[in-house]
């Protein structure tokens, strides 16, 4: 595996790669790799005839207060778990080869980025959008691999990819968890053992939704309101808790088209996001 720290090498052994017509996945990540980030790279690894990691813990995403500067760092292990999963190139820039002195352009991806985490995170899905548009740029890869852990995220990212016209398959993996259900983030790391073995109720507020729902016996804003009390009452500190409409993310009153629920919540330091699709679809 490579390690380049410049956009310069970056593009460099790119080009070599193109030259010789091979195609190329993309995995953005801000690093403290778990199996969730592996699968994505297990994945691109069969998408591509080569692998781009990125680690970067993009300053911009972060807002005022938030953990940018506590966000787990851990390079070594990171490089040693990439190393085993044949990847290819691992870029690792430094903030001010992204974000040199001067740099005034940023991405919003307007309405979608407001709703749900972005309106308790101001700015966050504009930091996001930005450095994924920086880095498709740099990379010009045939695919890019995203969690769906992180679905808001997603969302965002195939609608600036439609708007720009960027010329990239976005490809979607499935929420990795742990054997009691929680979804793994980095963040999980926060939680101390108690909250810890509480976690998992974050899951069990979706699965417990997504039957209600299914079931058609109730109103979906009393489904919120109960799973909102339901988290409450385990010692979370809710921040939404929303039936929504799986593609733009607007609210939904009706089981009439795919659906995704998304939940956010603070439970001590870590503030842990998760979803569960509900598909109308035949055959899904
Ligand atoms: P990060 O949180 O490191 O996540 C990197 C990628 O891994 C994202 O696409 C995320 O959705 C995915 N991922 C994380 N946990 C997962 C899980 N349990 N199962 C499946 N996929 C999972 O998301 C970011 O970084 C940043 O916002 C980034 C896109 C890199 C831009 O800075």
């Amino acid at each position: 595996m490579r390690i380049v720290t410049t956009i310069t090498d970056l593009r460099g052994q790119i080009k070599q790669w193109q030259q010789t017509g091979e195609s190329i996945a993309l995995v953005p990540t801000m690093g403290n790799l778990h199996e969730g980030h592996l699968q994505l790279v297990r994945t691109a690894r069969k998408t591509a005839d080569r692998v781009v990691v990125s680690i970067f813990v993009n300053p911009t995403q972060f807002g005022e207060g938030e953990d940018f500067a506590a966000y787990p760092r851990t390079e070594r292990e990171d490089r040693e778990k990439l190393h085993e999963n044949a990847v290819d190139l691992l870029f690792l820039p430094a903030v001010q080869e992204i974000y040199p002195p001067g740099c005034n352009t940023f991405i919003t991806v307007n309405g979608i980025s407001d709703l749900h985490c972005g309106a308790s995170r101001l700015g966050h899905f504009s930091g996001v959008a930005t450095i994924v548009c920086k880095l498709f740029y740099m990379v010009l890869p045939d695919f890019a691999l995203f969690g769906e852990k992180d679905w808001q995220q997603l969302a965002v990212i195939r609608c600036m990819v439609r708007d720009l016209n960027i010329p990239v398959a976005i490809v979607a993996v499935p929420t990795v968890r742990e054997a009691d259900g929680l979804a793994m983030s980095s963040r999980n790391a926060y939680l101390t053992p108690a909250q810890r073995r509480r976690a998992p109720k974050l899951y069990q507020s979706l699965l417990d939704a997504r039957e209600m729902l299914v079931s058609g016996a109730m109103d979906f804003s009393v489904i919120e309101q109960q799973q909102v009390q339901f988290l409450a009452e385990a010692g979370f500190q809710p921040d939404y808790f929303s039936i929504c409409c799986a593609d733009n993310l607007l609210p939904a009153a009706r089981f009439d088209r795919d659906l995704v629920i998304l939940v956010a919540a603070k439970l001590g330091k870590a503030r842990l996001i998760d979803n569960v699709q509900v598909k109308k679809s035949p055959g899904d």
